[in-house]
């Protein structure tokens, strides 16, 4: 089976269900100074899972780009990626465990759908703990659909428990769906849960009932939900038995460019099988990022440094396996090929993602040449690489700590890694003092002040098409309870008196005491009373539109403040250009 197809009947399936197809979110969350990336469906949906009315309704189906890099350091090996699609359904406070349970059960054994062997898929259940009782209640109705119950599992917390995405927010209990690839059990203890590969875990259904809170409590949520996620990467794997996630038919085309370009001809060796995983992965990471509407280019902060991370070491490891031609945009180019009909941003970015490509690669391959000069004298002279070398080896040829570090450990270095992070932390903390404090207080609730902040967002925006002209338009927005942070189109750095202008105006919005209102439309009638934000919501049926008064309409999942006087004094701090034509302005306000 391939991607596009289990896709589209994952989507159908539920569609038949009542679901409203919702098109994937951004990579890059808005209003969230948590995480740096979407790291499942249930990201961007985190509001209406508390609560919030959703305008497309209580059933809800997608397939979300997702990023997670905390397991970056595996990625090498045969089942690791950064990038991948989730399939998921939700609930919002409609159906429940029985429902969701038999719907999943049906999509995976019914023969109209995926018709796997219901006698190999096992699941897990929560165990419950001091504070969640054991969910005995899943348990039943998986019995009750003929699962026995050896094959049902209870387990802790670490593995059936699912959320919050961030450090607040909603979460639950969960049951995961396994599928037992036939391998010999590798202990005694081998069961559901166990990494040895028998059993490949397919689907995750979970009862988001819960609310973590600032204090770390639990508090029970006004509204049964349910959020589903299926990778849609690992379960192509499962169902066309294959050993690695590399071999599908969205991955497999770039491996064997890869192959190509390194002029492998025989089967690969371990090493350079790592390396090909390597590359294979990063740059479906790097383009899928690059090509999404935001605009983030690759920079020493936040977002920005992740994804110049990723690109480098896609640089490093073609070093390795001695590819000498330019090669990022070839690779991109299969990217964007294979996933043009499903995120048509990618093709609509091609060139802002080519191009960036192009450049980090031009700068960081002379770079690295470079540094590796530096970084091999350095071991000559002191026979160790300290925490401060790699400082230096970032600053001055820009390599990321992971790659001094596998550079070390190439070398035979061993480093004692946790003192070397730390001394390179620290190093890097001091030099960017001036913008410490971005992720201090950032929690993941939407306290009173990211509210107020983000209102503000709006209010600029407006301020900025009044002073410069409509070209301007939103290419991101990052909120912190310290400050806003607004990227948007325009050719050249505003002049001390175009500031002024719009910093006036929006504390003349505010001061005004204009109501804030909120109305549920299709796109389409949002777009013609004027609403910004259209091209991202064009495909949904429908969208909440966020007006102050007459002067700002936009298309946005809010939340806002409910009249401008709640915001205070709206003071911008900085402006820089960050791109062509690419503005950025950091603003927060005072109360
Ligand atoms: N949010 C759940 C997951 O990511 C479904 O596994």
């Amino acid at each position: 089976m391939k991607s596009n197809e289990l896709r589209s009947l994952y989507l159908k399936f539920f569609e038949e269900k009542d679901h409203a197809i919702i098109p994937s979110a951004s990579l890059l969350p808005e209003n969230d100074p948590t995480v740096l990336f979407t790291t499942a469906g249930m990201h961007p949906l985190q509001i209406y899972l508390l609560g919030e009315p959703h305008p497309a309704g209580k059933r809800l189906v997608n397939s979300q780009k997702c990023i997670r890099t905390g397991d970056i350091d595996e990625v090498g090996d045969p089942s690791h990626l950064t990038f991948f699609e989730m399939l998921g359904n939700w609930s919002l406070g409609d159906y429940f465990k029985e429902e969701a349970i038999n719907m999943s059960w049906e999509f995976l054994t019914d023969p109209k759908w995926l018709g796997l062997d219901p006698n190999r898929i096992s699941v897990t259940v929560f165990a419950g703990d001091e504070e969640i009782h054991p969910d005995y209640e899943t348990a039943e109705i998986w019995n009750k659909i003929g699962i026995p119950k050896e094959r049902i599992f209870f387990l802790p917390r670490s593995d059936n428990w699912w959320g919050p995405a961030g450090e607040t927010g909603p979460c639950g209990p969960d049951t995961e769906m396994f599928y037992d690839t036939g391998k010999p059990l590798c202990s005694k203890n081998c069961k559901p849960g166990c990494s040895c590969g028998k059993y490949f875990e397919i689907w995750n259904d979970v009862f988001m009932t819960y609310n973590k809170t600032v204090e770390g409590n639990y508090e029970k949520l006004k509204q049964h939900n349910v959020d589903t996620g299926m990778g849609i990467e690992r379960t192509i794997a499962v169902l066309n038995g294959f050993d690695s996630v590399y071999k599908i038919d969205t991955i497999e085309p770039i491996v064997n460019q890869v192959k190509k370009l390194a002029k492998i001809k025989n089967e690969p060796s371990d090493e350079e099988y790592k390396a090909i995983y390597i590359i294979s992965d990063h740059i479906r990471a790097s383009t899928f990022i690059l090509g999404d509407d935001k605009n983030l280019i690759p920079s020493n902060l936040g977002q920005g440094y992740v994804l110049r991370r990723l690109i480098r070491r896609i640089i490093r490891q073609g070093n390795i396996l001695n590819i000498k031609q330019k090669f990022l945009p070839i690779l991109a180019q299969i990217v964007i090929h294979l996933y043009k009909e499903t995120y048509p941003e990618l093709e609509q970015n091609k060139d802002f993602i080519i191009n960036n490509l192009t450049t980090e690669e031009d700068k960081f391959t002379v770079a690295l040449k470079r540094g590796l000069r530096k970084f091999n004298k350095i071991l000559v002279e002191k026979g160790i690489i300290t925490g401060e070398d790699a400082f230096l080896l970032f600053t001055s040829f820009g390599f990321p700590l992971e790659i001094t570090s596998e550079l070390a450990t190439e070398k035979g270095i061993i480093l004692d890694l946790e003192t070397f992070r730390k001394e390179f932390e620290h190093h890097r903390e001091l030099s960017r003092k001036a913008t410490a404090g971005t992720f201090q207080s950032g929690l993941a609730d939407h306290s009173t002040r990211t509210t107020r902040l983000h209102t503000a967002t709006h209010l600029l925006q407006q301020a900025l098409r009044n002073v410069l002209g409509n070209h301007v338009e939103q290419k991101g927005s990052n909120i912190t309870t310290e400050r806003t942070r607004f990227d948007f189109s325009h050719p050249v750095k505003l002049t001390e008196s175009e500031l002024k202008q719009v910093e006036d105006l929006v504390n003349q919005k505010i001061k005004e005491k204009i109501p804030v209102t909120k109305e549920i439309m299709t796109p389409q009638e949002a777009l013609k009373k004027g609403a910004l934000g259209f091209f991202e919501a064009q495909y949904q049926s429908k969208v909440s539109v966020y007006s102050v008064g007459e002067f700002s309409k936009e298309i946005c999942t809010g939340p806002h403040v409910e009249n401008t006087q709640e915001i205070g004094k709206f003071i911008i701090q900085k402006q820089q250009n960050i791109g062509v034509g690419l503005m950025r302005i950091r603003a927060t306000i005072e109360d």
